[in-house]
């Protein structure tokens, strides 16, 4: 997997190229990282990438031109390295929610041309002419998007393959398919007691892996009805729930009326 990323603060990404599971993932050659500085293609001393907007209105907008030489420059290079076409995808608060299931839909890809604004945006004929996609980090807005860029990429690449040490870890995960996109249930180490915490449960230190899976398994379900239940509906909706599972919601839903406030 290639990312490029047009951005104006370049040295951001040395974050995800360079640290943890993304960082060795790279060293490792599973994917690579390119991140370009609009500002390198512009022909004037101060290097402009950025004018007033037209009608008036606090702030500035990123110019159509430096991005599309840019993106020009991404394009050349990515074909003299034979690297397959890829979408040029905008981050924006506008964009699609960015989810779990995007993040394994870029791990399986080629990889991306993501585009970072900045300031009150880009020029709009640059996302008309060029952008595939739009993606969001969530309901808020940020400086720019360059974080929300590293975020994706950082949950992208920890999905490929060899990128984790146990490569069954994500599997685990929250919002995976592979737990019905449920939350993950919780964990512990060692030390085995620790003062004024409740005893690990005592189903972790019997060595029964079936056990094991059963309350884990119970655990993500009761998490995520307390804290998800929007995730408990979706995975009933898609069959992704097992007689057992509902019969434990079933009885935890009892159990926790039977606590409830009058
Ligand atoms: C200050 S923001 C511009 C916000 C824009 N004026 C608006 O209200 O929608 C600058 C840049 O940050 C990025 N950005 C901000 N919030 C984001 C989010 N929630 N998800 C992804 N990118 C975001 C976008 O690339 C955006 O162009």
């Amino acid at each position: 997997m290639r990312i490029d990323a047009m951005t104006l603060f370049p040295d951001m990404f040395g974050i995800v190229r360079d640290s943890g599971v993304t960082g060795r993932a790279h060293t490792q050659k599973l994917w690579s990282m390119h991140a370009w500085n609009p500002r390198d293609f512009t022909h004037d001393v101060h290097r402009t990438v950025d004018d007033r907007p037209y009608g008036g209105g606090p702030g500035m907008v990123m110019m159509a031109e430096p991005l599309e030489k840019t993106l020009e420059a991404i394009r050349i290079d990515r074909a003299a390295s034979d690297s397959q076409d890829v979408p040029v995808v905008l981050l924006s608060p506008i964009g699609k929610p960015f989810k779990q299931a995007t993040a394994s839909r870029l791990a399986a890809s080629a990889g991306a041309i993501f585009v970072c604004g900045r300031y009150e945006g880009i020029d709009q004929r640059f996302i008309d002419k060029h952008v595939d996609e739009q993606w969001s980090l969530g309901d808020f807005v940020l400086s720019g998007g360059e974080i929300a860029a590293i975020a994706m990429i950082d949950a992208a690449v920890r999905l490929l393959p060899g990128a984790l040490h146990h490569g069954d870890s994500s599997l685990q995960d929250s919002f995976q398919d592979s737990l019905s996109g449920l939350l993950d249930s919780p964990h512990y180490t060692r030390p085995e007691s620790l003062e004024g915490a409740d005893p690990i449960p005592p189903v972790l230190l019997s060595g029964n892996h079936a056990n094991i899976a059963k309350w884990r398994r119970q655990q993500s379900l009761m998490v995520t009805a307390k804290y998800r239940p929007d995730l408990i509906s979706r995975a009933r909706e898609n069959g992704l729930l097992s007689r057992d599972d509902e019969r434990f919601l079933k009885e935890i839903s009892i159990n926790s009326s039977d606590h409830a406030a009058p």
